[in-house]
């Protein structure tokens, strides 16, 4: 096993050209430059609502606070459009530290568009976090929770249709006690349901997710461009009483396929614990908090009143449990993790590790240019060598501009759709053994 020692952060570069959004015409250009703002925009204009709802003779303070935070959140909406030096943080949460050190080795005063755009995209979300923590009335708000909702309500009945087509399945193999066709069906429900983001939709609507509900259904495997689950998945059907690890992406309608996934995973006695990592604050617009797995399981009980009930079961069983490691909401590309105590010894206790969603895929494969043609287990650098963690397989919908591990014929043939690594429409299952 390499060894695992603290949160210090080492110098660790990424093999090839960060993307970053200097890079003028790339998808990270478009982000800072479009979508990010927009997505300020948002959080402003809830933060205004929430203030203007106050009562402002009973609640002076709060409001006085809030308007504050409004402020500091132009501001730096204004400095991260200009380019602006990206300026270490200064607030008293616990991670400030870690993070002032990464920025120190990896930014150093550049500014947003020359910065590596994954350390980036993840300050803007920490900063939001640094801003609002200023300000004791405002300090745990969740300015993302509103979007999170509505997104979740409108999913509702495809669930409910999605729900009823997983235990028909569920209820026929758990007997027959032959998991890998379920399972694969489950992987790709849990990979299809990462096509549900806010922060790629920066707040326009959730998209068509009947269109997608009947896409997971019927053609799941359908513009899988890399497909691992051939051997993802023989590994994880012959475990008894394991841990299985997820780590977590997106609230609502993504964290309910991951989370008929994880019911099976016990129900076929698979798994003896599932670890849940979810994130300690609001992230990349829908990434799943507790606040947020707690609220999915509420908005779904009228409509999913057995499989909520069971889930709910599992929780205060310890047969899920809910983590929430620092290094989740980190900039630190996963190359660093080996170096992080508590990530990687959470993650060794488990037999199977499942990580979903577009960033969790970019800090594998550290963020950088690679051609699309090097091999997975050359792109995660360190967490191939032999006993580094545990298997694991990554769920993405491709939603940036990084993708590794095709055949030459494969990537010569997506080459031709100008889009395909940034339209969510496509989607990898990387395996490492
Ligand atoms: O801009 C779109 C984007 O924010 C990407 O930068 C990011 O990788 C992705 O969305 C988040 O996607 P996911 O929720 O799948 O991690
Ligand atoms: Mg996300």
């Amino acid at each position: 096993m390499a060894n695992a020692t603290t949160t210090s952060t080492p110098r660790i570069d990424p093999p090839r050209p960060p993307l970053a959004g200097k890079n003028t015409g790339s998808f990270a250009f478009y982000t800072i430059r479009d979508r990010l703002p927009v997505i300020l925009t948002r959080v402003i204009d809830d933060l205004n609502k929430a203030t203007m709802a106050l009562d402002f003779e009973a609640e002076p303070e709060k409001l006085k606070q809030g308007k504050a935070c409004i402020e500091s959140l132009s501001g730096f909406r204004y400095a991260m459009q200009r380019d602006r030096p990206i300026e270490p943080l200064d607030d008293d949460l616990p991670d400030c530290q870690a993070w002032n050190d990464y920025l120190a080795l990896y930014v150093d005063g550049a500014g947003h568009f020359q910065a590596p755009w994954l350390i980036q995209e993840c300050y803007m979300y920490r900063r939001i976090r640094s801003i609002l923590a200023a300000s004791p009335h405002w300090r745990n708000y969740d300015p993302f929770a509103g979007e999170k909702a509505a997104s979740l309500a409108r999913s509702i009945p495809v669930l409910v249709t999605l729900a009823a087509h997983v235990q028909a399945l569920s209820d026929r193999h758990l007997q027959d006690h032959y998991h890998g066709p379920i399972l694969t069906e489950l992987l790709m429900l849990s990979l299809w349901g990462n096509a549900v983001d806010l922060s790629l939709l920066a707040g326009s609507d959730t998209g068509d997710t009947e269109a997608l509900g009947n896409k997971m259904v019927k053609e799941a495997s359908a513009g899988i461009v890399i497909n691992n689950l051939d051997v993802a998945v023989p590994v994880l059907a012959e475990l008894t009483g394991a841990r299985v690890d997820i780590v977590l992406d997106n609230a609502g309608f993504e964290l309910t396929a991951d989370l008929f996934l994880a019911d099976y995973l016990v129900k076929s006695g698979i798994a003896r614990r599932v670890t849940l990592h979810a994130k300690s604050y609001p992230w990349f617009v829908s990434d799943t908090t507790p606040a947020d797995l707690d609220q999915t399981l509420t908005t779904l009980a009228p409509h999913l009143p057995e499989q909520v009930a069971a889930w709910r079961a599992h929780l205060a069983s310890g047969a899920w449990v809910v983590e929430t490691t620092p290094f989740w909401t980190y900039p630190h590309a996963y190359h660093h993790l080996l170096h992080d105590l508590e990530a990687t010894t959470t993650l060794r206790a488990a037999d199977y590790i499942i990580f979903k969603g577009d960033l969790n895929y970019r800090k594998l494969v550290f963020d950088c240019q690679w051609e699309p043609t090097t091999p997975f287990m050359d792109a995660i650098g360190p967490l191939a060598e032999p006993g580094a963690l545990p298997p694991f397989v990554s769920l993405r919908t491709c939603k940036s501009d990084v993708c590794v591990g095709l055949s030459v014929e494969s990537a010569n043939n997506m080459a031709k759709i100008s889009d395909w690594m940034t339209s969510g429409k496509y989607a990898v299952v990387s395996y490492k053994p």
